[in-house]
């Protein structure tokens, strides 16, 4: 079995109770409140959510958003998400199995891309972001939010699918900028406490990188 598969049965396996997690929560309402602070949002956006899981992001951020195609892998991801869009009336949310590793670029061109903690698990970055960079539409923006680097703690020693633990800010940003892109902007999201797999409590710091497509 390769790490990506891996990581897919993980997620799969982890939808239902995705959302009891306290911990999850907090970080998906730090990253769509620093994304809605940071960015001049509007009711007219096409967004996209890459790595959306049960789509907690993207349900906090739906009033601020025209559309939001909410895009991840892990089918069981989608279909919480699918259910919450259903059960709360969401019609201009779409859920749609997505891995921009492998398939083919969609057709549509966005205002806004944003992905949160969903980094980590992609091997190559630079390529997805430059895939990112090409779904966006002149202006649009792009928003991230994930680990600063740490040591591992994290997800301790036996998750699959982690690719990165955390990562450079400044790396990061150069990474965009190389890409063309603009407005390159960094902050801390989040502070979270979490057990390391030796019990004790440990702090880990997430952030928002926001860049924009050049008009
Ligand atoms: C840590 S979860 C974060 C989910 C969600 N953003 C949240 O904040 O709750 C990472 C998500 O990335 C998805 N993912 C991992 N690799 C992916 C890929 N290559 N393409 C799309 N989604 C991927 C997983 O299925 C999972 O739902």
């Amino acid at each position: 079995m390769t790490e990506a598969s891996a990581n897919l049965d993980r997620f799969n396996a982890l939808a239902a109770q995705w959302d009891d997690s306290p911990l999850r929560a907090g970080i998906a309402r730090a990253a769509a409140a620093a994304i809605a602070n940071t960015l001049p949002l509007r009711t007219d956006m096409q967004a996209l959510e890459y790595g959306c899981g049960t789509g907690l992001v993207s349900v906090l951020l739906a009033d601020r958003l025209g559309r939001i195609v909410a895009a991840d892998v892990a089918q069981q991801m989608l279909a919480v998400l699918e259910h919450k869009r259903l059960a709360a009336g969401l019609a201009h949310l779409e859920t749609r199995r997505l891995d921009l590793t492998l398939d083919p670029l969609p057709a549509e061109r966005f205002d806004l891309i944003f992905s949160s903690m969903t980094l980590h698990h992609i091997d190559d970055v630079p390529r997805l972001l430059g895939r990112l960079r090409d779904l966006l539409l002149p202006g649009g923006w792009l928003a991230l939010v994930d680990l600063d680097r740490e040591d591992g703690g994290f997800h301790g020693p036996d998750v699959p699918g982690v690719f990165h633990t955390g990562f450079e800010r400044a790396q990061l940003m150069d990474t965009l900028t190389g890409l063309g892109l603009t407005a390159v902007s960094a902050r801390t999201a989040h502070t979270v406490e979490k057990s390391s797999p030796a019990s004790e409590r440990r702090q880990f710091s997430i952030f928002l990188i926001c860049a924009q497509r050049p008009m």
